[in-house]
């Protein structure tokens, strides 16, 4: 039974369940390579965050090299090596956006939560994060929240983003 035929509720088997994902990945894709992305995303948007247990799990089931895993995540900052909370807030500092204020906008946010970016909050509920231009630069200060766009967000419309209705990753 594949992760996504369980009943909704039922607790991870960690390993099965990335053991089902990486057979899936190899399926379609013809390297080993290219199935390791999609294996990462997948286990990511279930668990939150790549384990190391889920590095592991990739190098073995994909046959591929332990460190070849981990440059991938490494490169690619959308990949977390850390527990996220439930609502992951992105917001972009690039140019267009820090015109717009995004400074000021993660100033209220991290005083609002008590954390500073790449920070969670201890009840788990937020991570807050910074991003470079999220290709939404109509939308500054551009935000996502689990990914999801949300903008524009004037520094004194912080809370929009807390109280943003998005599935939280156990919804989704
Ligand atoms: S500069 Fe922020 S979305 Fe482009």
């Amino acid at each position: 039974m594949t992760p996504e035929e369980k009943a909704p509720g039922t607790p991870p088997d960690w390993d099965s369940d990335w053991a089902a994902w990486a057979a899936a990945a190899k399926a379609e894709y013809p390297r080993a390579q290219s199935a390791l992305m999609p294996f990462l995303h997948r286990v990511q948007a279930r668990d939150g965050w790549l384990r190391p247990e889920a590095l592991d799990a990739a190098a073995r089931y994909l046959e591929l090299p332990r460190q070849y895993v981990e440059s991938v995540v490494s490169f690619y900052s959308l990949f977390r090596t850390e527990p996220t909370g439930h609502r992951t807030i992105h917001v972009c500092v690039s140019l267009s956006c820090a015109l717009a204020g995004s400074d000021a906008l993660l100033h209220n946010l991290e005083e609002t939560l008590g954390i500073r970016v790449g920070q969670t909050t201890p009840d788990g509920s937020y991570t807050l994060l910074e991003a470079e231009c999220l290709a939404a630069c109509d939308l500054a200060p551009a935000c996502q929240v689990n990914l999801r766009y949300v903008g524009p967000v004037p520094p004194e419309r912080f809370q929009t983003l807390l109280e943003e209705e998005v599935p939280t990753r156990e919804e989704a």
